[in-house]
């Protein structure tokens, strides 16, 4: 199996069209995977396995912003999910390691995201990847439906 990864633009909005099962939590919805791409300050990494016809096994969202007190902008990883099958063999942290490399490019500063304290597999892969000790925060939603 050999593994690449990718960081997608606009243009490359055909590589999701063959997408494994559990990569992404829900079915794409292909408007909104166009919009994302579309977005420049929007990041999509992904993991295909070249063997088997570029099928996207892995991938990872951010988000690029500027804050109004900060000279250089920052990256929040929104989310990342490998195939099960394709787990525990590199390309999540593959994923990453491309993903923090666009967060350089692109001139951030810092990169950050939050995980659950309990999903072990995710803070093994933040602490290969050279994450900082998590530090502690709790997570809030607002129901706006
Ligand atoms: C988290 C996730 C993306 C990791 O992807 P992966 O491809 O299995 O990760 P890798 O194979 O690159 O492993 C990276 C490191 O984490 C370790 N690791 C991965 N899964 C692990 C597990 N279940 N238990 C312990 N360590 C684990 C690996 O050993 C490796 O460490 P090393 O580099 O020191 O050897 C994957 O488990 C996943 O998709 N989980 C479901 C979605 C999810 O929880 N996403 C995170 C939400 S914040």
């Amino acid at each position: 199996m050999t593994i690449a990864v990718r960081s997608l633009t606009v243009s490359d909005f055909d590589a999701l069209k063959n997408v494994a099962d559990g990569v992404f939590d829900d079915p794409l919805v292909p408007s909104s995977a166009k919009s994302f791409l579309k977005n420049q300050d929007n990041y999509l990494v992904v993991a295909v396995d070249e063997d088997n016809a570029d099928r996207v096994v892995g991938f990872a969202s951010a988000v690029k912003y500027l804050h109004p007190d900060k000279e250089k902008p920052e990256m929040v990883v929104l989310e990342i999910g490998v195939a099960p099958p394709y787990r525990q063999q590199g390309a999540g942290k593959k994923i990453m390691n491309a993903m923090l490399a666009e967060a350089k490019k692109s001139g951030c500063r810092v990169a950050w995201l939050a995980t659950e304290p309990d999903n072990v597999a995710a803070l093994a892969l933040y602490k290969a990847a050279g994450g900082k000790p998590p530090e502690t925060c709790i997570h809030i939603d607002f129901d706006l439906d």
